[in-house]
């Protein structure tokens, strides 16, 4: 197959090509291991944009397991396939210390919101996030960048950066991709066993259906899982839950 879609790997490279871009530039940052959730924002930038930019970069600055950065799953071959099956026209995919030539000594932090959820049991987790995307958006320098509403928190604290910092980036929240059984689509769901995937699209049904918030917790402790946080805010109920070492997220309109 002869590839319409550009790799560019080098800040360098990705610099000049920019100056010859025209018109609306969409971006869409990830870390690879693509499946649909991730294809639907290349999608809605391709109907949306003249030109899609897609990133894969697996930012080590926001692991704060080291564990979970050297297990993180990576399909590259498909990755391409994907991509250019969305119609993107150019994929950035840099390496540590083009990214980093500060080898990490400046970074965004943010100091409320990034302490909340997911941040709570994360620390450091936001501030690798906005410091890599900021570089991003830098390198990029796009009209407007898609998020999935599947990491909400992160949609907030990138828009509110934007807003912080001046940037003049339209940040787009995207609808949470489910699997047909209603599970969040992760890359994370590549480490589940059988069994595990088998229980995990309970989450999705306690968080949605139950009454409150102790009695999802109850269901889904019975169930097997460990309960990490449950929380009503923005008028979503958030919740993040252990299966075995495999750490899933999700969230609902309520
Ligand atoms: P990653 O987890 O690869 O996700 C890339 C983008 O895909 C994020 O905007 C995420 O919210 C979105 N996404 C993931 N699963 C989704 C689903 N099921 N439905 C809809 N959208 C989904 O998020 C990151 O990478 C990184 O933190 C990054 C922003 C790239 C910075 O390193």
């Amino acid at each position: 197959m002869k590839m319409k879609m550009k790799i560019i790997n080098t800040v360098r490279e990705f610099q000049a090509t920019r100056k010859e871009m025209r018109g609306r530039l969409g971006f869409v940052p990830t870390m690879g291991a693509l499946h649909a959730g991730h294809v639907s924002l290349m999608e809605r930038a391709k109907e949306e944009c003249d030109i899609v930019v897609a990133s894969i970069f697996v930012n080590p600055t926001q692991f704060n397991d080291k564990k979970d950065l050297e297990t993180y799953p990576n399909t590259l071959e498909a990755d391409l396939h994907a991509l250019e099956n969305a119609g993107v026209d150019f994929l950035f995919m840099p390496n540590y210390s083009e990214v980093y030539l500060d080898d990490y000594r400046y970074e965004v932090r943010e100091k409320e919101l990034s302490k909340t959820l997911c941040g709570k049991v994360r620390p450091g987790h936001f501030d690798g996030v906005l410091s890599v995307v900021m570089k991003l958006f830098n390198i990029v320098r796009p009209t407007c960048a898609y998020f999935g509403e599947k990491d909400y928190q992160q949609y907030l604290l990138i828009k509110g950066m934007c807003e912080a910092f001046f940037l003049e980036i339209e940040i787009i929240p995207c609808p949470l991709v489910r699997e047909a059984d209603g599970l969040a689509m992760s890359s994370r769901n590549l480490k589940l066993d059988s069994t595990a995937r088998q229980l995990a699209p309970l989450f999705y049904r306690e968080l949605s259906k139950c009454k409150n918030l102790h009695e999802c917790r109850l269901n889904l402790e019975r169930a097997g899982f460990v309960v990490d946080y449950l929380e009503e805010e923005f008028g979503r109920r958030f919740g993040a839950v252990f299966l075995g070492k495999v750490r899933l997220i999700d969230n609902v309109q309520i």
